[in-house]
């Protein structure tokens, strides 16, 4: 498909930040103040800044910017243990003026091409609407867990837990940003972003006062093991005074553990600040060990939102890539809308684990579409689920059923970065 009549695809580097702003802040709905409008500089990847920009004058002033987006550069944690190039889309804002005329399907158009052209297997975003991206070909791969949780969280005894040490600070890139990259890059549940670059850092970090809504600078957690850093967080407090006394909230914005002991610790700390009565933390698979040794899981407030959204970008690329539960044969049609060449029938050969993928001319065993594919792709929902709400189809008796429990993890993905 073309670009929609009387716009342009352009590259957009750093002199244009305030333009790029600008267009994000009028769709999101947001305003920053000019002496913080620098913080899109670092956190920006500008080689990897595109947009639409007005190219006649029937659309508005020649050359402004209309639509923009960005991709950071991702390697995503896979079953198996690989860590596959991936895009991590963002800063996605189609400016009120110019909006139901394709922008944003011409933008997704662009990213796809270029990142393919990268070499990136996975597109994953976090959806500001979730209506939005299915129809690009995104599926739900992960799910967010939140929790509100009370003073002094009850848990499981944990020994181990209690050995580790803890460090708060004000949170910095500067000092902070390589301890936390650092455990990310160490990080084995799937769906993980383990390799990340300095702007997805900056972005993390981001702690603009017009944000803060009462609440306290941004602080960091580190959690250690002896020297090595196993555990971090990003958090804030606000202070809150209600009839019976202090009802402060702490929120927690953002973490990564590395084992059970760690998060054990971390949540520990986190639910018992003086002043603060409860803690709002999502970030949890359905299956992390913390969920597991509460005590009172009832009184957590467990609340499931959707995370990850995930594009399959080059079907035998991503594919094999993973490694899979059992072994099996099957073929696949794929349906696939956008990316031609993910478009038709895989043989699938599953051996000891690994997968050889390719193209063939032979009846399909099963039928899904690429928004399928990406939802079970990292092996936490299974095709048999898929397959129960009708959204995949079964050509040969027996076949969904084999692939399924191939796709399916022994732990649930997640992705514990917000970008
Ligand atoms: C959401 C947004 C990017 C859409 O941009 P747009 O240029 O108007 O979208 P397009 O015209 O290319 O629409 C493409 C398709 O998506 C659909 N669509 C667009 N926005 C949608 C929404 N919010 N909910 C559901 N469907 C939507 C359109 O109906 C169209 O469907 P069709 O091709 O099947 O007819 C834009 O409205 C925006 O910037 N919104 C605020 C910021 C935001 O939500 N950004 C996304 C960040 S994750």
């Amino acid at each position: 498909m073309s670009t929609p009549d009387g716009y342009r695809r352009t590259s957009v580097d750093q002199t244009r930040s305030k333009e790029m702003l600008h267009v994000d802040a009028f769709a999101f709905a947001f305003t920053v103040p000019e002496k913080d409008q620098g913080f899109m500089d670092k956190v920006v990847p500008w080689r990897r800044a595109r947009a639409l920009e007005v190219a006649d004058a029937s659309r508005g002033t020649v050359g402004t910017l209309a639509a923009v987006h960005a991709s950071f550069e991702f390697h995503m944690r896979v079953p198996g243990g690989a860590e596959v190039p991936t895009a991590g889309l963002t800063w996605v804002g189609v400016h009120p003026g110019h909006r139901r005329r394709g922008l944003l399907r011409d933008m997704i158009n662009d990213h796809f091409e270029r990142s393919i052209a990268r070499g990136e297997h996975l597109s994953a975003l976090i959806a500001a609407e979730t209506e939005i991206y299915q129809r690009f070909g995104y599926g739900l791969a992960t799910h967010d867990v939140q929790m509100e949780l009370g003073r002094g969280v009850g848990l499981r005894d944990f020994p181990e837990a209690e050995q580790l040490h803890v460090e708060l600070e004000t949170a910095s890139m500067e000092r902070h940003g390589a301890i936390v990259s650092d455990i990310q890059s160490q990080m084995t549940r799937a769906g993980s972003f383990t390799r990340i670059t300095d702007n997805t850092l900056h972005d993390l970090f981001i702690d603009l006062e017009s944000d803060r809504d009462g609440a306290e600078e941004q602080r960091i957690a580190i959690i250690r093991d002896g020297e090595r850093p196993v555990a971090w967080a990003l958090f804030q407090r606000k202070q809150e005074w209600g009839s019976a006394g202090a009802d402060g909230k702490t929120r927690v914005r953002m973490w990564g553990s590395l084992t059970a002991a760690a998060t054990q610790r971390l949540m520990t700390v986190m639910c018992d600040f003086d002043l603060m009565t409860s803690t709002a933390v999502g970030g949890f698979a359905g299956d992390d060990p913390l969920i597991l040794r509460l005590k009172d899981v009832r009184g957590a407030k467990l609340a499931i939102k959707d995370k990850i959204w995930l594009r399959v970008l080059n079907v035998p690329g991503a594919l094999q890539a993973r490694t899979y539960s059992s072994d099996t044969t099957a073929t696949l049609a794929i349906a696939d809308t956008q990316i031609p060449d993910n478009d038709g029938t895989w043989r699938i050969t599953i051996t000891d684990g690994r997968a050889t993928v390719e193209r063939t001319d032979a009846a399909p065993d099963i039928s899904l579409n690429a928004q399928e594919l990406g939802a079970v792709y990292l092996g936490g929902t299974t095709l048999a689920q898929l397959h129960a709400a009708a959204l995949v189809t079964e050509h040969r008796p027996g076949a969904m059923r084999e692939l399924s429990r191939a796709f399916a993890g022994d732990t649930m993905p997640a992705g514990n970065l917000f970008f």
